[in-house]
């Protein structure tokens, strides 16, 4: 936050702390934050730094309780202040205040600073500093960064220099020497009132607010339009998701990589850092100064609350009706006489042809999305005609596998910022592949750097287990689907069929959520299991995947997701009395097989639940002893849509029973920006 008008303490900590509740869901292990220790804001006074393990409200606690401590006046205004605050998902060294950020430059904080990423090469670095007399006392990566940036800064001053040293300069040269992933805020005691930021594979976005009219949409963004002088009241917020921004303002400028955004006294300046450049170059760089354009948000605030509801995870759960209406919304078209329904993909269409014309398409995700691409991937395999892989993104990189010209890579992420994917991306850049991003998170690394995409617009989703973004998924790659196979006569009836589906299927969500209380029911019965193992095939084997992951990730109960034809390669080994299992067997063509395997779990023994199509209980219950779930029957390959909301109740409710965190399970993040 750093603004021109009077302000109080109070106000100051509150906007910080609010941001950082708003930031809670991507990493949540410790907390911190750093304000000036007075209003005379003159460079002789150390920052104040605040740093506490465990949540928000352990650091809003301890904040008080020293602000109460040291009688810090809360009612002191501030006419220009620059605070920074952080929260973090431990990459280096354990949660612990001293490793929480801001990371400081020692003491006195002559530099401190915020981080979300991973410094690769601090090792190197540290032995650097460190061999210049630095003393170290976290175990974090980023601390390298404020105490690199007070080593420049005291070089520059060597010998009593009259400190003409820009802070865009010191940053800059920091820049330089930093290899990995980052998107950084710097304060410092030198440059009161003001703060930089940078970045490198990490997003980061400032916020504008206030500004005078000719602010608008598209509008150049550039130092002289600010209006610095004309009194206008002014607040900029620097942060790495909409989320903390969005009540404060809708107007962002998306950073890029290499830009230092300089904020003083009310004034922005943007310095464009070319690190090719800045590699061989002697002495302090001066980048040239560079014109960005504003965008809106397309968020509301109501959208990250939690409204009636406890938890978010269970507000997105009971959602999916709304968020696969807004998914499919203006995208499927009804047909008429004499024209065949469709599907619309405004950001594919200009693309369909190439993709046709590839000799494969690859889907590449991490976790749920992942998931999803392997939901959708038989009906692309049957409406493209063109083989369809499957590559879960770090296991691309680590073999570094095929991609060629001649592909389309498609790549799947909810937040369009995961740095496995990205990096996948990157890689498929350079091999010359058609890039297709499918991403929920409109303006992310994702959807600017692929060739053409398509947003899945499900809303935010908040909560760490993705839920509606995975349906919305789906449903995106089945539209996706059957955009491709549009030239096919063939599949007319079959694409008709699916695309009424399509059109029914939030009222089907909605009579599936209906199973909210047995799904509690049978989360009661299954709350005290060590393990569930999920069995699925043909368009549900994501499902069983999907579901396990969802049971294991927020109930922390062990769950595997199985493919039902493996069962006797293996799994039926596990199989016998006490073991809990869920075959997922709706009517579809590999209904007949799912009948045999529950046959044969049930003569071994094994604590069966199966989840059939409505009406079919007999067909599949070899014994009353099985627990039904009875799921709405649509098209085959939007089945997975609709199975998989069974699921999401039962690990939502199996971790409210067994009393964990719905909303930040244990060690997980929900954008897990560094590799
Ligand atoms: C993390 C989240 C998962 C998510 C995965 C991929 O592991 O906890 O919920 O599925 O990342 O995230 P993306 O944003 O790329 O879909």
């Amino acid at each position: 936050l750093n603004y021109n008008v009077n302000k109080e303490r109070r106000y100051i900590i509150e906007v910080l702390f609010n941001g950082l509740r708003r930031l809670e869901y991507r990493g949540y292990d410790s907390a911190g934050i750093s304000i000036d220790s007075s209003s005379s804001s003159s460079s002789s006074e150390s920052p104040l730094v605040f740093r506490q393990e465990g949540n928000i409200d352990s650091l809003v606690r301890s904040v008080y309780e020293e602000v109460a401590e040291t009688e810090l006046n809360l009612e002191e205004s501030f006419s220009v202040h620059a605070g920074i605050a952080h929260t973090r998902w431990a990459t280096h060294g354990e949660p612990a205040p001293r490793n929480g950020h801001p990371q400081s430059s020692g003491v006195g904080n002559d530099f401190l600073v915020v981080h979300n990423g991973v410094v690769t090469n601090f090792e190197v670095l540290k032995e650097t500093l460190v061999r210049q007399g630095f003393t170290f006392e976290s175990e974090t990566d980023t601390e390298v960064i404020p105490k690199l940036a007070k080593y420049v800064f005291d070089k520059t001053n060597e010998g009593g220099g009259d400190q003409t040293v820009t802070f865009s300069q010191i940053v800059i040269e920091v820049m330089r020497h930093l290899e990995g992933a980052y998107a950084l805020v710097f304060k410092s005691r030198h440059y009161p009132n003001e703060l930089i930021a940078c970045k490198r594979g990490s997003p980061l976005l400032l916020g504008v607010k206030e500004l005078t009219g000719n602010m608008s949409n598209g509008s150049l963004f550039h130092q002289t339009e600010f209006p610095t002088k004309n009194g206008q009241p002014k607040e900029f917020f620097f942060s790495s998701d909409a989320h903390a921004l969005v009540e404060h303002t809708k107007k962002v400028l998306v950073i890029e990589d290499g830009e230092v955004v300089h904020l003083k006294e009310g004034a922005v300046s943007i310095l464009k850092f070319d690190y090719d450049k800045a590699k061989n170059a002697v002495g302090l760089t001066r980048p040239a100064s560079v014109q960005r354009a504003l965008s809106i948000l397309e968020m509301e605030v109501e959208q990250i609350n939690k409204g009636t509801y406890e938890h978010y995870m269970q507000k997105e759960i009971h959602e999916q009706p709304e968020s696969l209406k807004t998914t499919m919304r203006g995208r499927l078209i009804r047909g008429g006489f004499h024209k065949a329904k469709s599907v619309l993909l405004g950001g594919l269409k200009d693309h369909l042809k190439t993709i046709r014309r590839s000799r494969r398409i690859v889907f590449i995700g991490c976790g749920t999305s992942y998931n999803a691409a392997l939901a959708a991937r038989p009906i692309l395999e049957e409406l493209s005609g063109v083989p369809v892989t499957l590559e879960i993104a770090s296991d691309l990189l680590d073999r570094q596998g095929p991609i060629y010209r001649e592909d389309t890579a498609v790549f799947v992420s909810q937040s369009g910022e995961t740095a496995d994917t990205l990096h996948a991306l990157q890689y498929a850049l350079e091999n010359g592949a058609l890039c297709v991003g499918i991403t929920n998170t409109v303006g992310s690394a994702i959807a600017r750097n692929t060739h053409c995409g398509i947003h899945i617009n499900a809303g935010c989703e908040i909560g760490v287990a993705s839920t509606k973004a995975y349906t919305s998924q789906i449903v995106v790659m089945a539209m996706m689907a059957l955009a491709i196979g549009d030239d096919t006569i063939s599949s007319l009836s079959r694409r008709e069929a699916i695309i009424d589906g399509l059109f029914d299927l939030p009222n089907k969500v909605k009579e599936v959520l209906k199973l909210d209380q047995e799904m509690k029911d049978l989360a009661k019965q299954l709350m005290a299991e060590q393990s569930l193992l999920v069995f699925g095939r043909g368009y549900n084997y994501a499902t069983a995947l999907e579901g396990a992951l969802k049971v294991k990730e927020v109930a922390l109960m062990h769950s595997e997701g199985i493919l039902a034809g493996e069962m006797k390669h293996g799994p039926l080994a596990l199989v016998d009395e006490n073991l809990s299992i869920l075959v997922i067997a709706t009517h579809d063509a590999c209904f007949s097989k799912q009948q045999s395997v529950i046959q044969q779990l049930h003569a071994r023994k094994g604590r069966l639940i199966v989840m059939c199509s409505k009406g079919e209980a007999s067909l599949v219950c070899p014994s009353v002893s099985v627990r039904v779930i009875e799921v709405p029957q649509v098209e085959d390959c939007l089945q997975p849509v609709i199975n998989i909301i069974p699921l999401q109740l039962l690990s939502y409710h199996l971790t409210v029973l067994r009393g964990y965190n719905v909303d930040q399970p244990r060690n997980l993040a929900k954008s897990v920006t560094t590799q």
